[in-house]
């Protein structure tokens, strides 16, 4: 199939473009570079050996959308296009409601123009909200979230339900991602923050490269057995992999699916610096400090649903994850930005 990807120079989209190339399937990139940079184009080329095409676009613009559409067959869609940082959603909610919910609207309007019925969305635990127990199951209602980031997510399943419940040849695939970490073997493309990290693992292995002085570990009094957060880890590339089985699945579907993209283990904050430590041979300077504001003690997936109706199954784990991070952050410097 040919697959637009939304935002596919990003951390998520960069590594689904390898695994969808390498499973023999076309795509053709649409980004605005709003949070990544067009050298990850040709990084995918590099490692995949093929060729694609690719535009710098801002999804919301919809003259544009449907050239790029007019200009290629398209046969799906997968929208990782949005702005992601928790913590600056809560200072720019309306940046964040603007971007989110426009590029969803947008693809969606486009892709009925041109008939393209397959949609897979980015979608995130955090639509659990605070209300549901883990491990989270895909049939729980969605909660109520915690920053203005998680409402968008929220808002646009229900979106996608709706207009799925309208237009009866849509298919839409939610995959809501857990905690992706890590980065592909070849250290060619990761994730790339911009600032100070927001997320635990490159805040890790930035102190770990010496570019932070310390990691605060946010509340070591939580109800855990080390008193640290616990959270459902999955390494990048199966994330990534989860996408082409969704592809797959979606040919003969129609109706929203909704799956849980996690390894169904937690992992504490301690357990996490732990592992990075024995998996690199290094140490990591920290300390324990006050809780986060929004943070959930507990969240992890029921990964039942995605085992047995994608077959989906995780190929790396916890030693993979803290490795290919580390490597990652030390090639950064070697990749020309
Ligand atoms: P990312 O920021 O690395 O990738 C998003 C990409 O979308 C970037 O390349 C950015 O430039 C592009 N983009 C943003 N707005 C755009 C627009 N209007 N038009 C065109 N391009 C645009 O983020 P990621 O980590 O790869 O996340 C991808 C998706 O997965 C996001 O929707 C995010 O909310 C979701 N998600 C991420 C995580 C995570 O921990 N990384 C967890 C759950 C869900
Ligand atoms: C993990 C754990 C922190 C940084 C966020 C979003 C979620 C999803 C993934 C997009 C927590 C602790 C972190 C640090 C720390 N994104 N931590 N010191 O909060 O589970 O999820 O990213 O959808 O929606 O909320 O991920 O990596 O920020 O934190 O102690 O410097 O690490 O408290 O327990 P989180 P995270």
């Amino acid at each position: 199939m040919n697959i637009l990807l939304a935002g596919g120079a990003g951390y998520i989209g960069s590594h689904t473009a390898v695994e969808l190339l390498n499973s023999d399937h076309d795509i053709v990139v649409v980004d605005n570079y709003s949070n990544s940079d067009p050298s990850v184009i040709d990084r995918i080329k590099e490692i995949t050996k093929k060729d694609f095409k690719s535009y710098e676009a801002d999804i919301r613009d919809k003259k544009n959308l449907e050239k790029i559409f007019k200009e290629n067959k398209i046969d799906g869609v997968i929208h990782f296009a949005g702005l992601k940082a928790v913590g600056e959603s809560t200072k720019m909610p309306l940046a964040y409601y603007r971007n989110n919910i426009d590029t969803t609207l947008t693809l969606l309007e486009v892709m009925e123009e041109f008939k393209v019925n397959k949609f897979i969305f980015s979608s995130s635990a955090t639509v659990y909200g605070e209300e549901n127990k883990v491990p989270y199951g895909e049939d729980m209602p969605r909660g109520k979230a915690t920053s203005p980031y998680g409402w968008t997510k929220i808002m646009m399943e229900q979106i996608l339900e709706d207009a799925a419940r309208a237009n009866t040849d849509l298919s839409v695939i939610i995959l809501r991602y857990f905690n992706p970490i890590g980065a592909h073997k070849s250290h060619l493309i990761g994730e790339l923050p911009s600032g100070i990290p927001n997320n635990l693992m490159p805040y890790v292995t930035q102190v770990a490269i010496g570019k932070l002085p310390k990691l605060t570990i946010y509340g070591g009094d939580y109800d855990t057995p080390d008193g640290t957060c616990r959270r459902d880890y999955i390494h990048v590339v199966d994330l990534a992999r989860a996408h082409v089985m969704a592809v797959e699945y979606a040919k003969d579907k129609k109706g929203v699916d909704i799956f849980n993209v996690g390894t169904g283990s937690p992992y504490s904050v301690l357990d996490i610096v732990k592992a990075f430590e024995k998996a690199n041979g290094l140490k990591i300077n920290y300390e324990i400090g006050d809780r986060r504001a929004g943070d959930l003690q507990d969240s992890w997936a029921d990964v039942q649903k995605i085992e047995k109706v994608l077959g989906f199954k995780t190929q790396y784990d916890l030693v993979d994850m803290c490795k290919d991070s580390w490597e990652w952050e030390k090639n950064i410097k070697n990749i020309s930005l």
